[in-house]
């Protein structure tokens, strides 16, 4: 007969904050992990309204949440409830990862650089950040972790373009002088003499329109990847190949920056292969 009194185990909970939030891969991806490893653990999308959001992540450790996943708008306003930031995220000025720790202290954590270098060195082994300049496009969020993940990892020169040229020179003040910023419309000609080239912008994703960019600069061996995953090929990356460069598309990052929390909350490193990209397309 079992004991009415024991504590019933406890379940780590996580999730993912956003709104909307239906769209999200993440508890897709994170499902996938915890039945893979036969882990208990359960992971859900919560939309949650923007005034109620700092609320909902105070009393989230009471409700048995162990972290959870910040995702859009709200990856800059969680920063107002954290008591602890890594220095990437604070230098990013975002946070997209939540630990509630036995303490009661809410550390913040922006993995989505370590998602973009992880991946990157997952699916190209012998590319290097010393390798040559990076041509980074788009000034969003995106790309401040883009940027501050390739100058830690010693990239030489990074040139910057956006569409708005304000907000890359506010980007190029907040990292210094590795950063030059040229202007959208001569984005084509930084190409040549790039080792690495990445698409930060919203640009090539479904129910946008193409990266419209001149490509021919873009020499054999380069390495272009793209955020974009919704379509998995983008013009940008098809072009690129054509050309002789090695591409990356835009799912690996989502699925790299994943991991630090999943190991935090659930105590295990998860893998990340051809599984799960087919559990998160699936
Ligand atoms: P994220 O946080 O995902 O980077 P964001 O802050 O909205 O999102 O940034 C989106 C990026 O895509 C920006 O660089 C944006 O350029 P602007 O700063 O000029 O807005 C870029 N972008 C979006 N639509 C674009 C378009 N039609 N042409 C060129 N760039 C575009």
């Amino acid at each position: 007969m079992s004991d009415a009194s024991a504590p019933l185990p406890r379940i780590p909970l996580a999730g993912v904050i956003g709104s909307p939030i239906a769209h999200s891969r993440s508890p897709r991806l994170h499902g996938h992990w915890l039945r893979r490893y036969g882990l208990p653990g359960h992971y859900v999308p919560l939309d949650v309204p923007a005034d109620k959001l700092l609320d909902v992540v105070r009393l989230m450790p009471s409700m048995g949440f162990v972290g959870a996943n910040v995702t859009v708008p709200y990856k800059e306003k969680v920063m107002e409830v954290v008591d602890q930031v890594t220095d990437r995220a604070t230098l990013i000025g975002a946070v997209n990862t939540l630990i509630f720790r036995s303490d009661g202290r809410i550390h913040g954590d922006n993995t989505d650089g370590y998602g973009f270098l992880a991946n990157i060195r997952q699916e190209v082994p012998d590319w290097s950040a010393a390798d040559g300049p990076a041509v980074v496009l788009g000034a969003g969020g995106a790309a401040r972790a883009v940027i501050a993940s390739l100058l830690d990892a010693g990239v030489p020169e990074i040139v910057l373009t956006n569409r708005t040229r304000l907000r890359a020179e506010t980007l190029r003040e907040a990292f210094g002088h590795r950063v030059r910023v040229v202007d959208w419309l001569q984005a084509g000609n930084a190409f040549d003499g790039a080792a690495t080239v990445v698409n930060t912008t919203s640009l090539g994703m479904v129910g946008k329109p193409e990266l419209r960019v001149p490509l021919d600069g873009l020499r054999a061996g380069t390495l272009v990847t793209d955020l974009v995953y919704a379509p998995l090929e983008t013009r940008l990356l098809r072009v690129a190949a054509a050309q002789g460069c090695r591409t990356v598309d835009g799912l690996g990052m989502l699925l790299h920056q994943a991991v630090p929390g999943f190991e935090r909350w659930f105590g295990r490193r998860p893998d990340v292969d051809a599984a799960t990209r087919e559990a998160v397309l699936a």
